[in-house]
């Protein structure tokens, strides 16, 4: 009744504004040159990658709300069209590839949405997004004026926008999407396509802008978007970028947070001083609207992990990482950074920025609007130095490589070289679930011909066998040897040399492990080289191939090939060189475990498993170990360790965690500076250890009692050393200069009056259900190193400990003001000082208590 009423009212005051010929602005998402316009406002808008097959729905809600804590006001993703689509006209929209439940927990929340369809996505996601039947689509070319391919794109695009108009979605129906994307960074290839490029390009956006879904659609990387397709930048730094029309706003849809890992790489990640840094760039240039790729990387669960070679985690050293946890100081001090900016809002939308020098390296962009309202951006380009700059009549001290914001042209609440927040260290650590009995079965790799099997004269294209329904496939042929041959008589062994296309290959003469060989990411293509060891009569070469991901970067996927295409040849007989590449060569797609579903709890039985300690000593290729476990008690989130094992897949209760591949990681982890301008092999991390050791399992797949762990290891290891850990805080840092008042301050909390508030403080938080049960480490004055390696430095407040465990013991969260007073005296007058702090976070039992009352 209410509602009806209320609905009455509003189409009458509709009609009336109607007969007045007042437009009203309802539900629409417009721009201008300056922002994105939500129902009429101009919007500077953060907003943050979170792909949701890379959680479970049972994560979503929680990271959704992370994101908007660590004040982001839009939720973007992909989607992702081969899980989407497994076979033509066959959709899957359940369980994390509920797109819809993913779009109304962001709308649930409060956020907005960014829809990047794609439906070429990249994002090292296998076939960058692309159903691998797409490739078998008679007469079609990718990504470019082709119509199978436009037909097939346009299909999905129409699906997955009728999918979200008929749930009300988009913002011009109420719903929480304000943007869509189609393509990808198609800038590059179009150039390379030509007219083609050109013509599919225009073709895109006019299909896409035809659906009518009343929101922007935005193209990334393609500065000849049409109108009124917006185009945006993606990158580590996006100031220099501008859109291709004086009437389109500045946008950044890809800020790289942290950059992807490869199996054998090793770990990269990006200093939150240099992103807070080109996030500030961004805005006093007249930014309006950031995407942090990633806000959340996850997981590529399964066989979704492009590449090849990109690894299981994806954790991007985003903000949140891998497993749902905040990382902090990144996801703190960008949450500052953000409240810093949004402070200056009104006067970044309306108004366009002075720009002055305030040194050969240092600018101040001051943006005024007309209602008065004035922020300032000071930067210091310089890469080595702090720089004391003048600034209407005032001092400031800007670090290197930063920028200080004044949301009022006078006071800095932000500095974005200056981490005020604490930061955490997350680690592995043991549960007291064991892993019950250990048993294995080998692959049976006898190849006799049944009806799986297949045969042809010479190599076939790997994909084109497998349609990549298994990462495997076996090339198999035989070789008679003559009882002549030098080699069986003392000479030199022959040599066995293949060449293969991708991307990684298992050789086995007569049954046995004799080698293998990887390529990378970088260069797919490699080449075995390796000594064979034959008796006389037949013997058997049997050939593993495994795909590991397949290419997601590029055009034309129809030309991509994988597998061994040869020349594969012997060397060293005595009649020379044997090509083997023409010879008759048995197929087979995948293992016969994995044709047995070996994995899962109905197909467990159909082999006879060998008990581990009746097993073979000597580490097995190409077995399958099963054990099973209990749920760890508690919520924090869990991973299993692999150290002890080579490469191969997991799955846990039938449902796969995706490849492993315990490949050690070389590079160069030396140094990491946040200053200078930032690439990936800039901060590497993990050399010298496997590039991923830790394996995420949703808590949401695992059952209270007996849950199936099934492994499938290709080169050999010892299952007896997996275990399943869970991921925790353990111990937390601060580390904030105190007070001076030459220098503007920078970890002032709140914009408040009284000068307390600008005091800084520490704050010490543990994960809930935690508490500070010890201090590690605690300095007043001038301590020394970073967080987990801190030492005294020659000035130290003898009452640092006391006055940290007086505080803090005992408790979830502390804070700790930074004054003289509050350490009973000034332990070196004269001289900056700063507090670091480290303390440990134990189970909050009661037992922590009389430890700090007595
Ligand atoms: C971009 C691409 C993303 C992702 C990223 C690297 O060029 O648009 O999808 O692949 O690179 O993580």
């Amino acid at each position: 009744m209410a509602t009806n009423s209320v609905s009455k009212v509003s189409m009458l005051v509709l009609g009336l504004f109607w007969f007045l010929g007042i437009q009203l602005v309802q539900c629409s998402v417009t721009y201008d040159r300056k922002a994105i316009l939500i129902n009429g406002q101009r919007r500077l808008l953060f907003s943050g990658s979170i792909h949701y097959p890379r959680s479970t729905p049972e994560m979503w809600e929680d990271l959704i709300q992370k994101a908007k804590e660590g004040g982001l006001d839009v939720v973007e993703t992909y989607v992702f069209w081969n899980v989407h689509e497994p076979s033509p006209g066959n959709y899957n929209f359940e369980g994390r590839y509920d797109l819809v439940r993913f779009i109304k927990t962001i709308q649930k929340a409060g956020l907005y949405a960014n829809l990047r369809i794609g439906p070429y996505v990249c994002a090292e996601w296998n076939f960058g997004g692309f159903p691998v039947w797409l490739k078998y689509v008679p007469g079609i070319s990718f990504r470019t004026d082709n119509e199978p391919f436009k037909r097939a794109m346009q299909g999905f695009t129409e699906k997955i926008v009728g999918l979200m108009k008929s749930e009300n979605l988009f913002e011009s129906q109420g719903g929480p999407i304000i943007l869509s994307q189609i393509e990808n960074e198609y800038g590059v290839q179009s150039k390379l396509f030509g007219a083609a490029g050109q013509n599919y390009m225009t073709w895109a956006a006019k299909m896409a802008v035809g659906l009518g879904t009343g929101v922007p659609w935005v193209m990334c990387k393609e500065e000849d978007a049409p109108d009124p397709v917006i185009n945006t930048c993606n990158g580590f730094y996006c100031d220099a970028f501008s859109p291709n029309k004086p009437y389109k706003p500045t946008m950044w849809t890809e800020a790289w947070s942290g950059w992807f890992n490869e199996f054998g790489g090793p770990i990269h990640q990006r200093p939150v001083q240099d992103l807070a840094f080109a996030v500030a760039r961004f805005i006093q240039k007249g930014g309006s609207f950031i995407n942090y790729y990633m806000y959340h990387g996850g997981t590529n669960f399964g066989r979704t992990a492009g590449g090849p070679f990109i690894t299981t985690s994806y954790d991007y050293d985003a903000p949140i990482d891998e497993y749902g946890l905040i990382r902090q100081p990144k996801y703190g001090h960008l949450k500052e950074l953000h409240k810093a900016i949004k402070m200056c809002e009104k006067a970044l939308v309306s108004a366009d920025p002075i720009v002055t020098s305030l040194g050969s390296s240092q600018q101040a962009y001051v943006y005024t609007s007309e209602s008065g309202n004035c922020a300032a951006f000071l930067s210091n380009y310089d890469t080595n130095s702090a720089v004391r700059v003048m600034f209407n009549n005032m001092h400031y001290n800007l670090p290197p490589w930063s920028i200080s914001i004044l949301p009022d042209c006078r006071n800095v609440v932000f500095n974005t070289a200056k981490v005020g927040v604490q930061t955490s260290q997350l680690e592995m650590i043991p549960t007291n679930s064991p892993m019950l009995l250990w048993e294995s079965y080998n692959e049976d790799i006898s190849a006799e011909d049944d009806s799986t099997t297949m045969t042809a004269s010479g190599l076939l294209e790997q994909i084109n066998v497998t349609k990549d329904t298994s990462d495997y496939l076996w090339y198999i042929t035989s070789v008679d040897i003559g009882s002549t041959e030098s080699f069986l008589h003392g000479g030199e062994l022959p040599t066995l040399i293949i060449q293969s296309t991708g991307h990684a290959v298992h050789i086995f003469i007569n049954g046995r492990l004799s080698g293998s060989a990887f390529g990378s990411r970088e260069n797919r293509r490699f080449t075995y080289t390796g000594k064979v060891d034959f008796h006389a009569g037949r013997n058997t070469i049997a050939l593993l191939s495994v795909a590991v991901g397949l290419p997601n970067v590029g055009g034309h996927f129809e030309t991509w090939n994988t597998g061994i295409l040869g020349p594969v040849a012997l060397h060293g007989l005595d009649q020379g060189k044997w090509d083997l590449s023409w010879s008759k060569w048995t197929y087979k797609v995948g293992l016969k475990g994995e044709a047995m579903n070996l994995v899962s709890p109905n197909g467990i039985s159909s082999v006879e498993w060998m008990e581990g300690s009746l097993a073979s000593e000597a580490p097995q290729p190409l077995t399958w170990h099963k054990s099973n476990f209990d749920a760890p008690e508690g919520d924090e989130p869990l991973a299993i360790d692999m150290r002890g094992m080579g490469k191969g897949q997991i799955w846990i209760n039938g449902v796969s965690i995706g490849r492993y591949w315990t490949a050690y990681a070389t590079g160069n982890c030396d140094k990491c500076n946040y200053a200078g301008t930032f690439r990936p092999p800039k901060c590497q991390q993990g050399c010298g250890q496997p590039t991923q050791r830790w394996y995420h399992v949703p808590r949401a797949w695992l059952k209270p009692k007996d849950n199936l762990l099934v492994v499938f290891e290709e080169l050999g290891g010892n299952p007896t050393s997996i275990s399943l850990v869970k991921r925790s805080v353990t111990s937390v840092c601060a580390d904030v200069s105190e007070y001076h008042p030459t220098l503007k301050n920078w970890h002032i909390e709140s914009y408040g009056k009284s000068e307390d508030l600008h005091r800084p403080k520490v704050h010490l938080k543990c994960s809930a259900g935690y508490s500070i049960t010890s201090i590690k480490f605690a300095s007043f004055g001038t301590p020394l190193g970073t967080c987990g390696s801190y030492q005294q430095g020659t000035c130290h407040a003898p009452m640092s400990y006391d006055i940290l465990k007086k505080r803090c013991i005992g408790k979830q969260r502390c804070a700790v003001t930074i004054s003289n007073t509050n350490f009973g005296q000034d332990p070196c007058p004269n001289v900056l000082k700063r507090l670091s702090v480290e303390v440990v976070c134990g189970p909050a039992t009661t037992a922590a208590e009389p430890n700090w009352r007595g």
